[in-house]
């Protein structure tokens, strides 16, 4: 069977995107054909591409407010590519519901918290606002809704006294990287039972 293509979409230093990336080095049922930024500085695009890896971005600033219109640029390189799926990792644009209907089914987010705790930003100093015990990260399939959309895999650790936004990020950020190829790989064949992972020595 050939290998599902993917596209990720990134907005900074891409640590999720090579993470999925070194996974889909071995023997796995997805390749990478295109990483793609709205940020044409985005320090993971040069990670993609000293890997030889396709990229492309499209800045979101010239276009101001018109989500539309960025999107629509967003498009081209997308279909293109032509991928199965695209992953969205790090990718801190809101989309608009006809972008994501155009790929409802193929496209999964990752997200700092454990959903539907705390969609949107400042997840981690919320979860320690908010005095929680535990604190982790989600992939779900993108719908029209932030932060919403069918559970496809959560990881979770436990929140240290004396944990702060920064050190949370860290720890959540290493959760990440272990769910993120996981679900992926388990996505490419079709399965979308939901992956739970716990880490507590994280
Ligand atoms: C990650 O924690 C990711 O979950 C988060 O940005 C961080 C940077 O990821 N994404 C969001 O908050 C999306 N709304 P990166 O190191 O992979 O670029």
């Amino acid at each position: 069977m050939s290998r599902k293509k993917v596209a990720i979409l990134i907005s900074g230093s891409g640590s999720n995107m090579l993470a999925l990336l070194d996974d889909m080095q071995a023997d796995h049922p997805a390749e990478p054909c295109l990483v793609l930024s709205n940020d044409p500085a985005a320090p993971g695009l040069a990670k993609a591409a000293a890997r030889g890896i396709d990229v492309a971005s499209v800045d979101h600033r010239v276009f101001g407010r018109d989500r539309s219109a960025f999107e629509a640029e967003l498009m081209k390189p997308l279909l293109a590519a032509g991928p199965d799926i695209v992953c969205l990792a790090g990718f801190m644009r809101i989309l608009t519901a006809g972008f994501v209907s155009h790929w409802q089914g193929r496209m999964l987010n990752i997200h700092p918290s454990l959903l539907p705790r705390y969609k949107g930003l400042d997840t981690h100093a919320r979860a320690l606002d908010a005095g929680d015990a535990r604190h982790g990260c989600t992939v779900h399939e993108v719908t029209p809704a932030l932060d919403d959309g069918p559970l496809l895999g959560q990881a979770d650790l436990e929140i240290r006294p004396g944990d702060t936004p920064a050190t949370l990020a860290a720890r959540v950020l290493d959760l990440e990287h272990r769910l993120y190829p996981a679900v992926l790989r388990r996505y490419a064949q079709g399965d979308r039972t939901p992956l739970f992972l716990t880490s507590d020595a994280a």
